[in-house]
């Protein structure tokens, strides 16, 4: 998903490039330590192969929000040559970004996360019986994998027989949002689409003759109207994909920050309800799920007096801005008691801001609260294997204990 654009907008640029570092072992693990060098040649650093990577918040924020910019060159649609999928309104600019989004925006509007919370509350404590019966767990595959998954194929209306299919699928195509990696990566990912097609295809048809009240419904009223035939199944992959593989990391960064900070998890479990939202911002902040993203130039234009040509890309390293010392005090700590200050950058910002931000905070919420008041000794045991990529950042196993 996020890789995709790198590539679309940048192809070969991540090999060559001075910022591939952060591909190498020791960058996956702390990509911090290479944006502080980064930081230290200052905000907004050329690249050798003539891309711009900045690590500055307000610089990146004023790239996302500015009409100058976008996610592919003007007047440019999907490429099948460089793009792994056509990744919907993601991958658009206006005017069919706006059309598509806000197709997509009353799924996540406040009176609907009102509707979700009991459900989610209730896929939580569940997955929380079955883990809490053993001592020693793993957090990932036991809780912060199947929630997301969990209630996203619920909002999307997937039938509860084929979610664990649409799932699978999805995670195989999920892959892709880090970079395809070779050619056998590549097949993989269109058998998985052309799986994921037909279950999808079925079930417009069921939603088609049997409307209700999911997302899926909602795509097929609109469609030939506000949605064309051939923009149906992107729209639901990105949906679908960007619903879970990015809450699995916001889950796992998260209470990995918390185990690995005891006095702050023991603060958390002494007032769960009241400190679960601000512990799932300073996760975001301190650890974001996606670590990057970019924006390409329509036009000549500047970047606080520098100028930048027509098509110039820009990097705007999320993982780099949520640790600004100019916009955050003690940047490296992680306090979940932290003054609220600038929003962070974890949701991206202008135009593309996440649209499912105010599921994931719920969720990520949930999550964090149901563990404090039901495993308050929660602590680690065993090594955190993270996940092989860059873009996407949060650990595949994180082994815990209760006892
Ligand atoms: C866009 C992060 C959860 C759906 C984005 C972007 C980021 C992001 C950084 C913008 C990328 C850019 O500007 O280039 C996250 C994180 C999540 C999360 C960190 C969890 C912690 C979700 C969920 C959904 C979702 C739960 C849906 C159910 C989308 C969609 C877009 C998007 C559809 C495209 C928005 C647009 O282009 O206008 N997300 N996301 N995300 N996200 Fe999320």
């Amino acid at each position: 998903l996020y890789g995709q654009r790198a590539r679309t907008i940048g192809a070969g640029y991540l090999r060559r490039d001075p910022m591939a570092r952060l591909q190498l072992a020791p960058g996956r693990r702390d990509p911090y330590a290479i944006y502080r060098q980064m930081r230290a040649a200052g905000p907004i650093v050329p690249t050798r192969l003539g891309n711009w990577a900045t690590t500055s918040h307000r610089i990146a924020n004023r790239v996302l929000r500015d009409r100058h910019f976008g996610v592919r060159p003007e007047g440019t649609g999907p490429d099948p040559r460089t793009d792994g999928f056509d990744l919907s309104f993601l991958s658009m600019n206006p005017p069919d970004h706006t059309r598509l989004r806000r197709l997509a925006q009353p799924a996540f509007s406040p009176r609907q996360m009102d509707a979700y919370r009991p459900r989610i509350e209730a896929v939580a404590n569940d997955l929380l019986d079955q883990a809490l019966r053993q001592k020693d767990f793993d957090l990932i595959s036991g809780f912060a994998a199947p929630l997301p998954i969990a209630v996203i194929t619920q909002l999307m209306g997937i039938p509860d027989a084929e979610a664990a299919d649409f799932a699978r699928i999805g995670a195989v195509i999920g892959s892709a949002l880090d970079g395809v990696r070779s050619l056998g990566h590549a097949k993989r990912l269109l058998k998985a689409n052309a799986e994921l097609e037909q279950l999808f295809l079925r079930l417009f048809r069921l939603r088609r003759a049997e409307p209700a009240d999911d997302i899926v419904s909602l795509v097929v009223q609109a469609e030939g109207e506000r949605i064309q035939p051939g923009e149906m199944l992107p729209f639901c992959v990105l949906l679908l994909v960007a619903g879970f593989e990015t809450t699995v990391n916001l889950i796992g960064n998260g209470v990995l920050a918390l185990l690995d900070h005891p006095e702050q998890w023991a603060a958390l479990t002494a007032r769960p309800a009241a400190l679960a939202p601000p512990a799932v911002e300073e996760a975001l902040r301190f650890d974001p799920p996606v670590q990057r993203t970019a924006r390409v130039s329509f036009c000549d234009t500047e970047i606080e007096g520098r100028p930048v040509r027509k098509d110039q890309i820009v990097v705007t390293l999320i993982g780099a801005a949520n640790r600004d010392p100019d916009v955050y005090d003690r940047p490296d700590e992680f306090d979940i008691g932290r003054e609220p200050g600038p929003e962070h950058l974890a949701f991206s910002s202008g135009i593309h801001y996440c649209v499912g931000q105010p599921l994931a905070r719920l969720e990520a919420a949930v999550a964090f609260q149901a563990l404090a008041e039901r495993a308050p000794a929660l602590r680690r045991t065993g090594r955190v294997e993270r996940r092989n990529a860059t873009i996407i950042r949060g650990p595949i196993r994180l082994p815990v204990t209760t006892g």
